[in-house]
């Protein structure tokens, strides 16, 4: 597709500032990104589903560099130790200096390892996002959090490395199944259930333009979403503070993930219905009203995402993982809540037997 003049956002962070561009053509739109790698080598990193659809068009950009490809195999399984491990031969094997640059064709699987590979390359090396998930577009590739997984948990070991520009080509969507392209909706309906109300009532407007991958409701959706996370990112790059935010539903929402063996529930899915039980729970707590938790109910259910906890999940089981989330201080737990649309709140102390009461309530029989 020729490219068009994509929607650039800034992820302003002084030296490390960096683009992201958002729109049709840009894989094949090599002047623009080449002029983002520095020195002569490059590792694409992607996977056994993407790179045989995407894998050439980019190649086309690296004529004249030495470069190579890693290839995972297709899974959030593969975001492991072991495989960043032999990224980090691919790059031995490839001479890489460190002017070099990695760049992560794919969904947040890949953009993660591939973040964190270049992050510990010779103690730190551009890399490059090229998301092709929605999901990767309006969130992973953005805010430079990297990492793997250990069979102890998701994501317990990484590292805050920034890319040095994020390519999202939504032609790369044509071809992502419809349940992914949900999920990745989630993480839009997200970012504005956290901190944006007229982005709220825009989602609403436009639910259905967005169900059938239009276009304009498509990139400005996109857009919105990380223009959004870029301005929290910019205040608070290590998560000292309101970057928390951005795990409004996480804590349910990895709890269902980790219960149904990372097999029943997406990531988005788990956090489309942790988004509702937090809302629920906020309801319940006198934080907010209940015409705010219809409103997400509907948004969530006209795109058809799941809003309930599934069948045969323990509640007792989902509070003991909920214990164990990063967020958690001094053995209580600590949740973000919301005062409404558009409100999130970090809320310490919750007390256990209100969270219990929720996920019973939303449990299917
Ligand atoms: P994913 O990377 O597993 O991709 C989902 C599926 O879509 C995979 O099977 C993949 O091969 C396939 N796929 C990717 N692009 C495709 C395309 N264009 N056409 C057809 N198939 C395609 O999952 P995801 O939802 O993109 O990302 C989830 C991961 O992101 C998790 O590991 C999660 O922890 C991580 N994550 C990270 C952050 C962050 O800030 N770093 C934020 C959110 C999620
Ligand atoms: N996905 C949460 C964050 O980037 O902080």
């Amino acid at each position: 597709m020729t490219p068009t003049n994509p929607e650039t956002i800034d992820v302003s962070l002084g030296q490390r500032s960096y683009p992201v561009w958002i729109g049709r053509g840009l894989l094949g739109d090599a002047a623009r990104w080449r002029a983002r790698l520095r020195g002569r080598h490059a590792l694409v990193l992607s996977n056994t589903t993407v790179a045989p659809l995407y894998l050439e068009r980019l190649a086309q950009g690296l004529d004249g560099l030495q470069w190579s490809s890693f290839l995972l195999d297709d899974g959030e399984a593969h975001k492991s130790f072991a495989n960043v491990g032999r990224a980090l031969e691919a790059l031995a094997q490839l001479g890489a200096t460190r002017d070099a640059c990695v760049i992560a064709l794919g969904g947040g699987v890949v953009g993660d390892l591939a973040g964190f590979t270049a992050a510990c390359w010779m103690r730190g090396i551009d890399f490059i996002q090229v998301p092709t998930t929605l999901l990767a577009m309006v969130d992973s590739s953005v805010g430079g959090k990297t990492g793997v997984n250990l069979p102890a948990g998701k994501n317990l070991v990484g590292a805050f490395h920034q890319p040095r520009a994020v390519v999202a080509d939504i032609d790369t969507l044509a071809s992502l199944p419809a349940r992914e392209y949900r999920a990745g909706l989630a993480e839009v309906i997200k970012g504005a259930a956290i901190g944006d109300e007229p982005f709220f009532a825009w989602l609403e407007a436009q639910a259905d333009a967005l169900a059938a991958r239009e276009d304009a409701a498509l990139i400005e959706a996109i857009a919105r979403k990380v223009r959004y996370k870029a301005g929290v990112v910019a205040r608070d790059e290590t998560e000292q503070g309101e970057r928390a935010l951005l795990n409004l539903g996480h804590t349910f929402g990895h709890a269902l993930e980790t219960a149904g063996r990372y097999t029943t529930l997406l990531h988005g899915e788990g956090v489309a219905v942790g988004m509702l039980l937090a809302a629920r729970l906020s309801e319940r707590l006198g934080m907010s009203q209940a015409a705010d938790t219809v409103r997400l109910q509907r948004l969530l259910e006209r795109t058809c995402l799941p809003t309930a906890v599934p069948a045969g999940f323990d509640p007792q089981q989902l509070l003991a993982l909920m214990r164990l989330d990063k967020k958690n201080t001094a053995g209580t737990l600590r949740l973000i809540l919301w005062r409404g649309i558009g409100k999130a709140e970090i809320v310490a102390g919750v007390d256990e037997a209100e969270v219990l009461a929720v996920l019973r309530e939303a449990t299917l029989g």
